[in-house]
């Protein structure tokens, strides 16, 4: 929070000062951390503070909101579906919206990525695909395959089994080191050497592994790395070389982030199994979703119950969500959207460039409609969001990296505004006058 709201309490809003304490935030330290923001109200791709303050939002909700925030045909959608029906178990019951949606998602994702699970969180996405994977096997009845390969730098949720598939040594999550499930975490293979340590791996222990486990092109909340198509291909090659299951995770990189509407289809890869999240709904609503292939629905169908895959989250299919996930289709149908992220990233490819010549930074990369910073540390995180909410937009960087993921809907001048504040605050923590 910026000094100046901080110091004038009188200026918050009754729910702010009574319920502060009452909330427990996600990744802070509630004792130290400067307070989070009050936002009354979202609009296009600005936030809107109770103080009246504006910021434009350069990293869309976590990624959610791809068309900007409040689009009135969105909007008008879940309205009409809230009108009839909002919530009904999916347990023997189905609805138009939830059949709908898996048959558009059926139809955009490539090859026979046919068959959705619907769930309301990335996390939980994932763990579905994770015991998928699990079942395909011992449905089959071959036993043993309990374990899953993923990558370093990789970021998979912070449920239990997706901690561990996650990159176990980059801290994030190291207070549970050792109650989590050892798994095989590898280096992508960039290098042949790599490629020959994949390869080796799964040849020795592909009777024990479930599947392997991929953000494909971008690795994004462990740290914003990218990797080549030629990475993705040999990763799917080398799963089928050893009849190993792949899983994409593209909660981060579906819908059009990486410039095509899934990043597999760039490298023309068809995974076993895709997750998908966040812009799913067009952050409007949790919703996300595991889709298999045929080879592992067909593990699942059988005369014998227990056969059945055995999950079942309260809200799946939530029909608000589908509501907000088919209007979101619709836009992506009717609006230039990947034309719209082709011009973020030429705007952002030539904008960001100039950050290279400051001291600290080490790489910046530009992909799809994500654009990233990354340093040797970054400046003080205080002083950063104060500088931020001054200049009057709204970044959230980590680790080691400053990074834009806004809404495709951004405008020229928006951009502007989000790049100038970078540039603002790091002139500002050189010469000391953010300090
Ligand atoms: C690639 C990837 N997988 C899974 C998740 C977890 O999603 P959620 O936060 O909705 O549980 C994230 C969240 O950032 C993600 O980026």
């Amino acid at each position: 929070m910026s000094q100046e709201m901080s110091d004038s309490s009188e200026n918050l809003p009754d729910w702010y000062r009574e319920g502060y304490d009452h909330v427990w935030l996600p990744y802070t330290q509630m004792q130290t951390a400067a307070k989070a923001l009050p936002v009354k109200e979202t609009r296009g791709q600005t936030l809107t503070l109770a103080d009246g303050r504006e910021l434009v939002d350069g990293i869309a909700s976590w990624w959610t909101a791809c068309h900007g925030y409040n689009d009135p045909r969105m909007q008008k959608k879940i309205v009409q579906q809230l009108s009839q029906m909002s919530h009904v178990m999916f347990g023997g019951l189905v609805h138009e919206p939830a059949l709908r949606l898996a048959k558009r998602l059926a139809d955009l994702l490539p090859g026979d990525l046919d068959h959705v699970f619907f769930s309301e969180s990335g996390s939980v996405a994932v763990e579905i695909a994770l015991k998928m994977a699990v079942q395909y096997w011992t449905n089959q009845g071959i036993k043993g395959h309990n374990r899953f390969v993923s990558f370093r730098a990789g970021y998979h949720g912070d449920t239990t089994a997706t901690m561990a598939v996650g990159d176990t040594d980059d801290g994030m999550h190291q207070a549970f080191g050792d109650y989590l499930e050892d798994q095989y975490l590898v280096d992508l293979p960039v290098t042949t050497e790599q490629a020959a340590a994949l390869d080796q791996l799964l040849a020795e222990k592909k009777n024990e592994i479930a599947a392997v486990l991929i953000e494909p092109l971008i690795q994004g909340a462990g740290g914003m790395k990218f990797h080549g198509l030629d990475v993705l291909q040999r990763v799917a090659r080398i799963c089928s070389a050893h009849d190993v299951l792949l899983i994409a995770d593209e909660i981060f990189t579906g819908f059009g982030r990486t410039g095509t509407m899934f990043a597999c289809e760039q490298a023309d890869i068809v995974p076993d199994i895709i997750c998908l999240g966040k812009a799913l709904s067009g952050g409007m609503a949790p919703m996300a979703a595991t889709v298999a292939g045929k080879k592992v629905y067909d593990a699942f169908l059988s005369e014998d119950a227990d056969k059945a895959f055995m999950h079942g989250p309260t809200y799946m299919a939530n029909p608000l969500a589908c509501a907000a996930a088919n209007a979101s289709l619709d836009l992506f149908a009717e609006e230039p959207r990947l034309e719209q992220v082709r011009r973020i990233e030429q705007h952002l490819g030539q904008s960001f460039s100039h950050f290279r010549h400051y001291p600290n930074v080490v790489d910046v990369r530009v992909k799809g409609a994500v654009a990233v910073i990354e340093m040797t540390a970054l400046p003080d995180r205080q002083k950063m969001q104060e500088c931020f909410t001054r200049e009057g937009v709204w970044l959230r960087p980590f680790g080691n990296v400053i990074y834009l993921t806004p809404s495709f809907t951004i405008a020229p001048d928006e951009l502007a505004k989000l790049t100038q504040a970078i540039d603002t605050m790091l002139t500002e923590s050189m010469t000391g006058s953010a300090e």
